[in-house]
């Protein structure tokens, strides 16, 4: 008996992975660390692979079951966050296959919280091509819209904009990064004036996105609402959590672990992580 309580006390004190193509999933990372700063966390960046947006399922599919591997044979990891819109959409069925006692919580675009956040019944869903063209994906926005049929949804795929993060994420205040910004809302008539059009929410739904909330915010009308659903994914996973009574309840906030496909110089890696 007490053997066994024991080992579930250890199970509890276990890491969380958490993985994306690259840093964008550090933007869910703040809001794991915020919402549950007892839990240690152990986060990998696919940045030798990224972006994953412009890449065949296959392919995605294969780097997320050796990420997972290695996180759980290297790491016991008590659980997973799939901090990648575009995994999520192309992988996650498989990771829970392979992995079916482990909780594994996934991210999609926000367009739930936008069809509640609205007013004007209009929103906008920026994306990777990969998200957009996804089952995973149309299926979600087929639910939403049928519950709310007088929504009116525009999804647009940021071709390059994951990738220009990416490369830039020494300065995401990068002139790239603006301009791509820039080019993105214009291909759906959006401008820092474009108050008329009556768009009025913005739906972030590629984790790289919401690292650079400041560009964005500089070229949409100050009106506009800007979700993303990183809360929701640091709630939904303190539910299992809880439910499977693998909270952290002793622990304390120590930084995550970092890991990178394209960095292995463990320094310089803490030293970028901890600093975006
Ligand atoms: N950050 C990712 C997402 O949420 C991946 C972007 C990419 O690698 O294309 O989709």
């Amino acid at each position: 008996m007490q053997s066994f309580a024991l080992a579930v006390n250890n199970q509890s004190q276990a890491p969380i992975g958490v993985f994306d193509s690259g840093i964008g999933g550090l933007s869910i990372l703040k809001a794991l660390q915020f919402h549950l700063p007892k839990e240690r966390f152990v986060y990998y960046a696919d940045s030798k692979y990224a972006p994953y947006g412009e890449k065949t399922d296959t392919f995605i599919q294969e780097r997320c079951l050796a990420i997972v591997d290695k996180l759980h044979y290297q790491h016991s990891i008590k659980a997973l966050v799939v901090a990648c819109n575009t995994a999520t959409a192309v992988a996650i069925v498989q990771l829970r296959l392979k992995y079916p006692s482990m909780p594994i919580i996934g991210i999609e675009p926000a367009l739930k919280p936008a069809a509640i956040h609205t007013r004007t019944n209009k929103v906008i869903v920026m994306a990777t091509r990969g998200t957009l063209s996804s089952a995973k994906f149309q299926d979600l926005l087929h639910t939403v819209q049928t519950h709310s049929p007088i929504l009116n949804i525009v999804c647009h795929a940021c071709d390059g904009l994951a990738g220009i993060i990416e490369q830039h994420w020494f300065d995401l205040n990068h002139s790239k990064i603006h301009q791509n910004i820039q080019q993105h809302l214009a291909a759906v008539n959006i401008n820092v004036n474009s108050i008329n059009n009556n768009y009025d929410t913005l739906v972030l739904g590629c984790t790289h996105y919401p690292l650079v909330l400041n560009v964005w915010r500089q070229y949409v009308p100050a009106s506009f609402c800007i979700v993303d659903n990183g809360i929701a994914v640091a709630q939904q996973l303190q539910r299992r959590l809880e439910g499977l009574n693998l909270l952290n309840e002793s622990g304390i906030a120590v930084q995550p672990i970092y890991l990178s496909s394209a960095l292995t110089d463990k320094m310089n890696i803490n030293k970028m992580f901890a600093n975006i």
